[in-house]
């Protein structure tokens, strides 16, 4: 879909039909691959089809992103999480940054299918980032865009945007937001002022995805939540980001470590394969 960032299309007829916006699936490419949390971007109940978006970041995720056309994964489990109340709220600000945008997509197509007027704001590194923009404009009043670069709109952050609007006396009824943890937690302190409730979408790290390891915690109003069967939406007014942010930075060496390791073994078996 763009630089780095890969959509596939994954037969699994029973999660295309049952799933819902918000909700997400929990991919493994093989038997030793990590469990990779992701939202379901697209579905297509009649082809039996779902579209999953996704950044090569980690070891699996690069094995995922190298698959042929016709390729199977180990297993894809969902729908899971607790489907996004849709309802008619007026005009709803849908504020996404980097991958959120696959998130945002089925909310968007949701809320503006519900009646609702969509104001998006969209943000990424550069323009080459950005994706289903096409798509998003076909459903929204408005679209702005924010590139870190200035490859594309406003020169910096989405948040930046949200500010500017909402300082030129712009209401919203409702707003929705995704993506990186500072951007979020940067959106609910502007629409914290003018009282509106803003849903975010949260992904920690997940391990089993049904409510049994706890590794999804997250502290919500002061209690302790699992985001993959009490969320990923939550309030976000009352999600405390700071532990959010910690514990997603957790197992960072971990994860490098493993890619590194993953590097060096290909570089062997290559050398070993000879010229
Ligand atoms: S991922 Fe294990 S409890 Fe949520």
């Amino acid at each position: 879909m763009a630089p780095g960032i890969t959509r596939l299309e994954v037969e699994a007829p029973r999660v295309a039909r049952r799933s819902r916006p918000g909700q997400f699936v929990i991919v493994r490419v093989d038997e030793q691959g990590e469990r990779v949390p992701l939202t379901v971007a697209e579905r297509d109940p009649k082809k039996g089809t779902i579209g999953l978006v996704f950044q090569a970041v980690g070891l699996s995720t690069r094995q995922m992103a190298d698959m042929a056309v016709g390729d199977s994964l180990a297993d894809v489990l969902g729908p899971l999480g607790q489907p996004t109340e849709i309802r008619r709220h007026g005009r709803v600000v849908c504020v996404a940054g980097g991958l959120g945008i696959a998130f945002m997509f089925p909310e968007i197509t949701s809320f503006a299918e519900a009646g609702n007027e969509i104001v998006t704001i969209l943000g990424a590194r550069s323009q080459d980032l950005l994706f289903y923009v096409d798509d998003i404009r076909q459903l929204s009043s408005e679209v702005h865009i924010a590139t870190d670069d200035g490859s594309l709109g406003h020169h910096g952050l989405v948040t930046d945007v949200l500010r500017e609007l909402l300082d030129r006396g712009e209401h919203y009824d409702y707003c929705i937001a995704t993506g990186p943890i500072p951007m979020m937690k940067a959106t609910v302190a502007l629409t914290k002022p003018h009282n509106i409730p803003t849903l975010v979408s949260l992904d920690p790290i997940m391990v089993d995805g049904t409510g049994m390891c706890g590794a999804c915690r997250v502290t919500v109003g002061g209690e302790v939540k699992f985001a993959c069967v009490d969320g990923p939406d939550f309030d976000g007014h009352q999600v405390d980001f700071e532990e959010l942010a910690k514990r997603k930075r957790a197992f960072a060496e971990e994860e490098e470590i493993c890619r590194l390791q993953a590097e060096a073994d290909r570089l062997e078996q290559q050398r070993s394969d000879g010229p």
